[in-house]
């Protein structure tokens, strides 16, 4: 079993408080829609476009949704990376405007895009957040191991530069360095996508673990419907940046009728296709 006690949140967080509050979230950016260079003509579009919802203590909110319909934005702005154009985001209670600080504290975020320092190891990476977490470095180290361990990463690995691992094993050292801090609130923007059957697996199960052993909180983004029903205790569908349906996999499937999936439900209940690509990049 991993040690992922935490020493210092209890007393940071109020548990009478929902763990996730989002109010009226709004979240637009410009891009160029013609006009000539010097006079570009810009245009706004919301990526995240009046969303509200809650997510209580303890529970895995999955967000399920095409390319480009916002999940990623979303994220972002609840972890404090991105401003918001508008409304409320509270963790447990605190406000992300007001509280930035407080919950870096408690939060933290898993995406494909984590950056390292290439040339360095998993273990000089791992060292040197704990560094910025405050963590004492002996503990950080067997903490970083077990839990790459725990993923399926060999032992080897971790003193090997970053540069020479695949994406995957990346993947696994980006979860383990979210995990260093034992954030009460994880969020997880696609954390098994790109990852061989086996250590998906065994991520999937880490993240069950951190909700049923370790008191976490969870939001994740997936583009794989067995992954959302098996984790998922409820899930929204968005769509253009708007959530279309919320509720459990099964709430979700019984909206569309008998003897269909969650992937039937979300094609009626959006319009749209899983795999469709709507990003312009
Ligand atoms: N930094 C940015 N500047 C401008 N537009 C952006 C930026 N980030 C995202 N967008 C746009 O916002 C919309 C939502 O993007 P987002 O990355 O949130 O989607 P997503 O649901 O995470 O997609 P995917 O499944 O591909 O990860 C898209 O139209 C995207 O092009
Ligand atoms: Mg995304």
């Amino acid at each position: 079993m991993l040690t992922l006690d935490r020493k210092d949140t209890p007393s940071m967080i109020d548990t009478t408080q929902t763990a996730i509050f989002v109010q009226n979230l709004r979240m637009s950016f410009s891009k160029r829609v013609g006009g000539s260079l010097l006079k570009p003509k810009i245009e706004h579009f919301p990526a995240v476009d009046d969303i509200s919802f809650q997510v209580n203590r303890g529970e895995i909110y999955g967000i399920l949704g095409p390319n480009g319909s916002g999940k990623s934005t979303l994220i972002r702005a609840i972890s404090t990376l991105l401003i918001p154009d508008s409304g409320v985001v509270k963790i447990f209670g605190l406000d992300i405007k007001k509280d930035e600080a407080k919950i870096r504290k408690m939060l933290n975020r898993v995406s494909v895009d984590a950056a390292f320092y290439k040339k360095l190891s998993p273990r000089e990476n791992l060292l040197y957040s704990a560094g910025l977490y405050g963590l004492p470095q002996k503990e950080a180290e067997q903490k970083s191991l077990d839990i790459l361990k725990r993923l399926g990463l060999r032992e080897k690995a971790f003193y090997e530069p970053l540069e020479e691992m695949s994406r995957g094993m990346q993947q696994k050292v980006a979860i383990a360095r979210a995990f260093l801090a034992s954030p009460i609130v994880v969020l997880l923007d696609e954390p098994t996508t790109g990852l061989d059957p086996k250590s998906r697996r065994d991520v999937q199960e880490f993240v069950l673990e951190l909700r049923d052993v370790h008191d976490a909180t969870i939001i994740l983004t997936t583009h794989d419907m067995p992954e959302a029903e098996r984790l998922c205790d409820r899930i929204a569908f968005i769509h253009n940046g708007k959530f279309v349906a919320e509720g459990t996999a099964a709430e979700l499937v019984a909206k569309v009728g008998p003897g269909k999936t969650l992937e039937d439900a979300f094609i009626e209940l959006t319009g749209d296709d899983l795999n469709s690509d709507e990003e312009e990049q």
